[in-house]
């Protein structure tokens, strides 16, 4: 973890960060966040994260803590006090702190923000990519408005424990009509045996990945057939590969669901493709 993080207004050491204990985002996960990917100290997809933000915390009626230029401003200063260049920068924005009740307050109050940064190791992830990796799945049981980045991640982080559990690196739920809906911090795609590239269509029930809308673009470039619909375990079960995608996995070739090979169960040629395609395309416009 970085050493120094930002906490309403104050560039504190990591360690000595707390946010108060009526926080609501602490109480009721009445807060949402934002994961970039940073590529040589700059944040990669910038705009994108900014949109869905603005979204997640307009769902939620909670104001925006500062412009996008000033909030940029204190994602950069956080990177660079922590001198990190690979890494992912957390941005968390709580409605506030008010005496608990679940009710928002009668009189406003000022989002609570917070700023952290994490180096990341892109030699091992390389090699993890170059490896392929294991989802397993589990059943949907996430609330209705999966498009909205709250932290209220229980069901995710259970899910992502059970596939720690079991060997693998995501894992991926499946809901009542047996449809991929996400993987619990990453969307899923699949390369059908015609070599079609499929993804979940956006709605309710998945979160809209930055990393998902700017390899759809990426994939367009490369004339890459693309359709985006739900598909189901037993067509991503067939499918010639599959991978997902997220800020913190860019983009992980899958090789095995539920212990059984995809494809030849090794990394495939489409998902190796965008995955330096995603790289080059993100590391040229960040800032
Ligand atoms: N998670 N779906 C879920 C449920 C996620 O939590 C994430 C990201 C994604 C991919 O979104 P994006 O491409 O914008 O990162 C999809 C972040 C990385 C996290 O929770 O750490």
């Amino acid at each position: 973890m970085g050493r120094i993080a930002y906490v309403n207004g104050a560039y504190v050491r990591h360690a000595d960060a707390a946010v108060h204990i009526e926080d609501r985002g602490y109480q009721f996960a009445d807060a949402v966040y934002e994961v970039w990917a940073m590529s040589g100290g700059r944040l990669c997809d910038p705009e994108g994260h900014f949109t869905r933000l603005e979204r997640s915390l307009g769902e939620l009626s909670i104001d925006m803590p500062m412009t996008r230029a000033a909030l940029t401003t204190v994602l950069k200063e956080t990177i660079r006090r922590n001198r990190i260049r690979d890494g992912l920068v957390y941005l968390q924005v709580s409605r506030g702190v008010a005496p608990r009740d679940h009710v928002f307050p009668a009189s406003p109050i000022a989002p609570a923000v917070v700023v952290t940064v994490k180096r990341t190791d892109p030699v091992a992830a390389e090699a993890r990519a170059a490896a392929g990796v294991g989802v397993l799945t589990t059943p949907e049981n996430r609330w209705g408005r999966c498009d909205i980045k709250t932290v209220g991640l229980l069901p995710n982080v259970l899910a992502k424990q059970a596939a720690k559990e079991a060997g693998a690196a995501e894992a991926w739920f499946i809901d009542a009509d047996g449809l991929v809906t996400e993987g619990a911090s990453s969307n899923a795609w699949i390369v059908t045996s015609e070599g079609v590239l499929v993804t979940r269509d956006t709605g309710a029930n998945i979160l809209r990945g930055v990393t998902r809308e700017t390899l759809l673009e990426v994939a367009r470039t490369a004339n890459i057939r693309i359709e985006e619909r739900a598909f189901s375990l037993t067509e991503a079960c067939s499918a010639r590969e599959a991978f997902f995608t997220g800020a913190g996995a860019l983009l992980l070739p899958v090789v095995s669901i539920d212990g059984r090979a995809v494809g030849d169960g090794r990394p495939g040629p489409v998902a190796t493709r965008l995955r330096s395609l995603y790289i080059e395309s993100a590391r040229a416009a960040a800032i």
